[in-house]
């Protein structure tokens, strides 16, 4: 196996690639052709942007540009809490895919749970699907109350939910939660932001089986069974980041990293945005 030939299937039956390239803070057209470029040609097919990310249009031109067909990328963008509402939310995808230069994109996720426009918003994204603006429909930093108190008025489920998740923040009963609903588990940030990567449980790991701490995380989340989005601008990263399915880690080795949670969040506590409806 690889990174290209890596699929999830998710609960609507659409395939997606378990490891795919974060593009927050990827800015600039020539440094986004330059990190697009090297992704593709490493194998990565998902791409992760967002309309908070403002980078929108430098991902569809780069598509453009690299030449790259649509049919073999995997494209997630996420709508901003100031976009949420029926109306609003489905006027701002399609300005998003006018920036990508797309008909659809592959995966649409509510960027956070907001309770001004909580159950609207899922009305609007229930519809786009079935208007193809999007193939499949998630949500990014819903907790299992979220996902609950969603299910008592969506007609479809999210398939995927995107949320911070690392050796310090390992979120586990989410994680179960998740499986046992059929919904992917995406892990944003999930290298820590940088944020683990002196921890000397890690070094030592990653010295056993000759690898960098970055590769051993990543490969933690794999052998998790989660999804994962890696960003990086350095080419050399790029590879080393999708150069994780020659090694395992032993049960043992699992047990020491997933030892390291530590309930820290790089990012925003989810309730908190929930209710003051946007990101502070
Ligand atoms: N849904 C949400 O709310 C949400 C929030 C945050 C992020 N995301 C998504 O998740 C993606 C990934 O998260 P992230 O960018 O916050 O953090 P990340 O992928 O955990 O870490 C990225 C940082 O680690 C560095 N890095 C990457 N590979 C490395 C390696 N092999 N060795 C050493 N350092 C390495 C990068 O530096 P260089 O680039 O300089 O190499 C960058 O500073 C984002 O790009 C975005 O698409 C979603």
């Amino acid at each position: 196996m690889d990174i290209k030939d890596n699929l999830l299937t998710l609960a609507d039956g659409n395939e997606m690639p378990q490891e795919g390239f974060g593009l927050y803070k990827v800015d600039g057209q020539a440094t986004m052709n330059q990190a697009v470029k090297k992704a593709y040609e490493d194998g990565y097919r998902l791409f992760d942007t967002a309309q908070l990310y403002g980078n929108e249009q430098e991902v569809g031109m780069a598509f453009k540009q690299l030449a790259i067909p649509r049919d073999n990328i995997f494209v997630t963008t996420k709508v901003a809490e100031e976009n949420q509402g029926y109306d609003t939310a489905i006027e701002s995808v399609k300005e998003s895919l006018h920036k990508l230069q797309m008909d659809y994109v592959d995966l649409l996720l509510v960027h956070w749970p907001i309770e001004r426009s909580f159950f609207d918003t899922w009305r609007a994204f229930e519809e786009m699907k079935k208007e193809g603006l999007t193939r499949s429909i998630g949500v990014s930093n819903y907790q299992m109350i979220h996902l609950q108190y969603l299910a008592t008025q969506a007609n479809e489920m999210p398939v995927v939910d995107q949320i911070e998740l690392h050796p310090l923040l390992t979120q586990k009963p989410l994680l179960e939660f998740n499986r046992q609903h059929q919904i992917v588990t995406q892990a944003w940030s999930p290298l820590g932001r940088g944020a683990v990567l002196n921890e000397p449980v890690l070094k030592d790991i990653a010295a056993a089986h000759n690898k960098s701490i970055a590769q051993i995380i990543l490969r933690w989340h794999f052998q998790n069974g989660v999804s994962f989005i890696p960003k990086s601008v350095h080419e050399e990263r790029i590879a080393q980041n999708a150069d994780i399915y020659d090694f395992e880690l032993n049960a043992q080795e699992m047990a020491q990293i997933d030892a390291l949670n530590a309930y820290h969040r790089t990012g925003r506590e989810p309730e908190l945005v929930y209710e003051y409806n946007k990101q502070y």
